[in-house]
């Protein structure tokens, strides 16, 4: 496979000033004094992505993405190593990125163009189909600093996916704009990977990734600390989300851990319309009020399902707890299902414990209906 985008042992390091004058007139009198420090928000970074490939970036806040992203676009310096890229590449980066306030939308979308190596002439043909995509309507004649998040963001992918890019990079920017939006930007974006585009995702949001990469990378403070299939990855970005020392409950999380699935007979099969059990044996340092869940992902995925944790408490003790999982029939039609298990503390803002992948399951199905879900409506003629 060829490589579209070499990052190879890449260090980033910011200057931050501490001015030791406070006030403005000190600080005219005194010039040049206050110290600098130097803080390296990225470190020795070192990967590649191959031609085709989507790969999604996380982490926590400041673990250094958006530098990443960045200094891969060359709108960043990195302060050594090196970057190579094999195509043009068109990035949606943070909001405030990008567009100038005082242009139209119009001016900009030309402007941006150009940036991204295209001629007027070329921008031109492309024109409409942007501000269709974008949905911006008349207002494309309005300056950009009227513009709402969502108008923003909407323009700035209209003209990314329609520039005809090998390489596409997002930065969070598919959580703004409403939901319709956001579905129409994933739907290019699918269409872009099955055109065998190269795509790098920033994203907070874990569904987006596990549905659209099939590979992901984990920054924690400026270090690569996971690269690898999505389903371990995040598996990694979870366990540094519990290290967290800032985490009150940090020292608790350690010391409970989801350790096996189990079902009565051995087997995670099962038939549609038919009942399933799972005992999940958890072992705990002390004892330990929280919420138990369960997610049921698609092969292809999809969150099928996550229960409410609200209304599932458990009461751990130290030691080995069971916790039994009784699902009354089977809804599912014919599939391949991954479970993941996890318990969090009573607000359901901390995960104490997790297991990606705790059990596959596997639903066959004798009936005639087709899709995701038995429904089984009764059709009367009236
Ligand atoms: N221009 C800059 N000058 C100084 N420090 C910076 C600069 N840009 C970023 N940083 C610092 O570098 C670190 C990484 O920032 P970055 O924006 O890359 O994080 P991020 O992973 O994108 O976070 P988020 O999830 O909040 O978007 C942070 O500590 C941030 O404060
Ligand atoms: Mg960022």
């Amino acid at each position: 496979m060829v490589n579209t985008i070499e990052v190879i042992g890449v260090n980033k390091d910011f200057v931050i000033h501490h001015e030791r004058h406070q006030s403005l007139k000190e600080r005219l009198l005194h010039p040049g004094t206050g110290s600098s420090e130097k803080f390296r928000a990225l470190e020795n970074i070192s990967f590649a992505i191959g031609a085709g490939e989507t790969v999604g970036i996380l982490g926590h806040n400041g673990s250094g993405k958006s530098t990443l992203l960045k200094t891969i676009c060359g709108v960043l310096a990195p302060t050594s190593g090196e970057i190579k890229l094999r195509g043009n590449l068109a990035a949606l980066l943070e909001l405030g990125a990008g567009f100038q306030p005082e242009l139209s939308g119009r001016e900009n979308v030309y402007l941006y163009g150009a940036m991204l190596g295209l001629k007027r002439r070329e921008v031109a043909a492309i024109f409409d189909e942007i501000v269709e995509f974008s949905e911006i309507g008349q207002f494309i004649d309005t300056q950009v600093k009227f513009y709402s998040s969502g108008m923003y963001v909407r323009l700035a992918f209209a003209v990314a996916v329609n520039v005809n890019p090998d390489i596409l990079v997002v930065d969070e920017v598919l959580a703004v704009g409403d939901e319709r939006f956001q579905a129409k930007c994933m739907d290019r974006i699918m269409r872009f990977q099955q055109e065998g585009r190269t795509i790098l995702l920033v994203t907070h949001n874990a569904d987006q990734v596990r549905r659209l990469c099939s590979r992901a990378i984990v920054l924690n403070r400026g270090l690569l600390v996971a690269d690898g299939p999505t389903g371990e990855s995040l598996k990694t970005f979870r366990d540094y989300l519990h290290a967290d020392e800032s985490s009150p409950n940090a020292a608790a999380s350690d010391h409970i851990q989801i350790i096996s699935v189990t079902t009565p007979s051995g087997s995670f099969d099962v038939r549609t319309g038919a009942g399933m059990h799972f005992d999940v044996g958890v072992q705990s340092a002390h004892a330990y009020a929280g919420h138990f869940f369960m997610e049921l992902y698609s092969r292809g995925g999809e969150l099928i399902s996550r229960s409410d944790a609200s209304s599932s408490p458990v009461q751990l003790t130290p030691g080995a707890n069971s916790i039994g999982i009784d699902i009354a029939q089977m809804p599912l039609l014919d599939g391949v299902y991954d479970v993941n298990l996890a318990i969090v503390d009573e607000l359901g803002q901390n995960v104490m414990a997790w297991s990606e992948k705790a059990a596959t399951i596997q639903v066959s199905y004798d009936g005639r209906e087709q899709g995701i879900v038995e429904i089984a409506p009764t059709i009367t003629q009236l």
